[in-house]
């Protein structure tokens, strides 16, 4: 098989491959910016991003089979090669498949809330997670944490802060919705709350 008639797969899998650490360019075939989303559920941010920016690679991590599996469809139906999708926990795929100063811009809407109290060590906003956003990010790249839920926010913010320069804001409504979730919990008037971070 040549380079050209070579397929090459939209899927990281590392159940296959193991959890080794990456090689971005060659994951790619390109040395072009690296941009992550970390549960992206339907795929809208990540697909709509990935056509608008075809000079820009997209990783999207998502734990969920069922909508990894729609995000497969997705992918594969609009030809997009600057794609790749991971089916696991993000914490875990950042540890240990990422490597150090490998991502341009990370995203992450409406992860889930976990609200129970001894739930919350599960959130992806958490110290453990955010030293790895930050290890991974290259200096200068940028992040953004998206939610709908109050107290998930005053309690990520901060966390956010010690990582990272931050800027907590609220979305105006003429900002376009990004996510499926973004577009639902808007047409609903609920409240959105955003942390923009920087390395
Ligand atoms: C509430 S949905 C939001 C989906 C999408 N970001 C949006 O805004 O429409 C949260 C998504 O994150 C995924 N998720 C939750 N925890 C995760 C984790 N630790 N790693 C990867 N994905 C995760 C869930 O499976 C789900 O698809």
């Amino acid at each position: 098989m040549n380079s050209q008639t070579r397929e090459v797969s939209i899927v990281i899998n590392p159940r296959e491959t193991g959890f080794v650490r990456l090689d971005l360019t060659e994951v790619f075939g390109n040395g072009h910016p690296v941009v992550l989303e970390i549960g992206s559920g339907k795929g809208r941010f990540l697909i709509t991003s990935a056509m608008e920016r075809p000079q820009v690679n997209f990783i999207g991590i998502e734990k969920s089979l069922h909508y990894h599996r729609l995000i497969s469809e997705r992918v594969l139906k609009r030809h997009l090669t600057n794609v790749r999708l991971i089916n696991h926990d993000a914490f875990a795929v950042m540890r240990d498949m990422l490597p150090t100063a490998s991502v341009s811009e990370l995203h992450v809407y409406f992860p889930d809330p976990w609200p129970r109290k001894r739930e919350q060590k599960r959130r992806i906003i958490r110290p453990e997670a955010l030293a790895e956003m930050r290890r991974v990010l290259i200096d200068g790249g940028s992040g953004i944490y998206v939610t709908d839920h109050r107290e998930y926010f005053e309690a990520a913010a901060p966390v956010i802060a010690e990582y990272f320069r931050s800027e907590p804001r609220i979305p105006t409504a003429d900002e376009p919705p990004r996510t499926n979730y973004e577009a639902k919990y808007r047409a609903e008037g609920r409240e959105i709350y955003e942390v923009r971070f920087w390395k």
